[in-house]
């Protein structure tokens, strides 16, 4: 068991790769609070949860919103009494030319992608600096260290989280907290089921392991940053994308 008994909430875990992360987690012994914006879907993942005995909690919340984080993170605190691990994960994604991408679009991307992040680290650092102990996981993706066209905001915000834990690995180092990033690939997910919809064979070429990455394969690398193994591992991004961050596959 890699995070026994660690405290973990997961962002967006009521379905997708955070609900693979938040999965993962507690099969390697972690008590799971999984905060979304779908309160039934993510009823469902603790229920499963549960019936397997894991301790589970589901919370409603935007976490664009500072108050509604607060809240979550507040009752986090009640029922578990401590947080050893956030993984912050939920996320918007749309596509549009520079030209017709509209303000509203371009800040609830940002507000959600990295404002979000931004305000559950800051709901939660204070719990773990107190702990002296912390391990924070933002979910990134490829983009943000190469572009796709057509979707400025989404990698605009994707980059953001780059420099976001970067300098945050530096400020949070003294209370032994160590913040990490992961750069999926293309993650077959219903959040990105439209994308697929037009470009899944296209993609799948590309990719140099020759298939799309599962939720379980972003997991199993945020399992490792998460857990004490990695405890020399601060302020880095791991690509998890078969390869695709290097080159594309062959043509033949
Ligand atoms: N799927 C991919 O190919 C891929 C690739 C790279 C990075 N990512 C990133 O991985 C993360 C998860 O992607 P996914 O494909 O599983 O997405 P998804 O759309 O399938 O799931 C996202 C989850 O986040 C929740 N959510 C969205 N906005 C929220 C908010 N404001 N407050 C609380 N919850 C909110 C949704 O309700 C949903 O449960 C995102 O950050 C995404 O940008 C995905």
């Amino acid at each position: 068991m890699r995070v026994k008994d660690k405290v973990a909430i997961v962002t967006g875990g009521a379905q997708g790769i955070g609900e693979g992360i938040a999965v993962r987690l507690a099969e390697e012994g972690a008590k799971v609070a999984i905060v979304d914006l779908q309160l039934e879907l993510a009823n469902e993942v603790v229920n499963g949860l549960r019936t397997s005995g894991i301790e589970a909690i589901a919370l409603q919340a935007d976490t664009s919103k500072k108050t509604e984080v607060g809240t979550a993170v507040d009752e986090v605190m009640s029922h578990f009494g401590r947080i050893d691990i956030l993984v912050n994960n939920a996320g918007y994604h749309r596509m549009a030319k520079v030209t017709e991408i509209e303000e509203e679009t371009w800040d609830r991307i940002l507000d959600i992608n990295l404002k979000g992040y931004f305000l559950m680290i800051q709901a939660v650092v204070p719990h773990m600096e107190k702990q002296n102990y912390g391990k924070i996981l933002n979910i990134a993706s490829i983009v943000a260290h190469g572009g796709i066209a057509n979707q400025a905001h989404y990698n605009s915000s994707k980059g953001g989280i780059i420099s976001l834990t970067r300098t945050l690995a530096l400020e949070l180092v003294p209370f032994k907290i160590n913040v990490n990033a992961i750069s999926p690939g293309t993650v077959e997910t219903a959040g990105n089921k439209r994308f697929l919809d037009r470009y899944r064979e296209l993609v799948e070429k590309q990719i140099p392991v020759g298939r799309l990455a599962q939720p379980r394969d972003i997991a199993n690398a945020v399992l490792f940053l998460v857990s004490d193994e990695a405890e020399y591992i601060t302020g880095q991004c791991l690509s998890v994308c078969g390869g695709l961050s290097i080159g594309m596959a062959p043509a033949v």
